[in-house]
């Protein structure tokens, strides 16, 4: 007696794990409603990235990429300067908040400088337009929603 015996195993070892990343690359316009226009004004981002270079790079860097160590407190125990390029928590805050602090900076408690003595408040509007203008669409895009929120 033959005795055939056909056996079908199917093992599937561990799991694949497949991870994938959603919304790379594309430019987002706006997370939700119409598109955003973004400050653009070509003298007013050239007027800014110069006040930039000369007041400001020296710290955080002159791509506005922060120093390295910006997460953590210096021997001083205050922070470094952060990222503006829209990598740090700058995108966070409202134009407000930021144009206060480039006025009034962080001193005591921080290393940051008062510029109100310094630069006017359209030049401060200009250098914020700057930095913005290095902010990836999406991280502009979420800073826009939050800021009309
Ligand atoms: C002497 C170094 C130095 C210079 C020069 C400097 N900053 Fe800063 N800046 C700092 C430090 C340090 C902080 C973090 C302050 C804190 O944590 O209290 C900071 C914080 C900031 C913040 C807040 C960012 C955030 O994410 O909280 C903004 C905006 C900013 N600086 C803009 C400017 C602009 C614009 C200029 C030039 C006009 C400038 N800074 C020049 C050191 C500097």
């Amino acid at each position: 007696m033959v005795r055939v015996c056909f056996l079908l195993l199917a093992v599937l070892l561990g799991g694949v794990a497949c991870e994938s990343k959603s919304g790379s690359g594309a430019s987002v316009p706006s997370l939700s409603g119409p598109a955003i226009e973004r400050n653009t004004h070509p003298e007013v981002i050239k007027a800014g990235a110069q006040l930039f270079q000369a007041h400001c790079a020296q710290c955080h860097g002159e791509m506005a990429e922060g120093d390295p160590q910006w997460r953590k407190p210096g021997v001083d125990g205050r922070y470094p300067a952060p990222p503006l390029n829209g990598s740090g928590h700058a995108w966070h805050h409202p134009t407000s908040w930021l144009q206060e602090i480039i006025r009034n900076g962080s001193q005591p408690q921080g290393n940051m400088p008062a510029w109100q003595e310094v630069l006017s408040d359209e030049e401060i509007d200009a250098v914020v337009a700057w930095f913005q203008s290095q902010w990836p669409d999406q991280v502009y895009a979420a800073w826009y929603e939050m800021q009309n929120r």
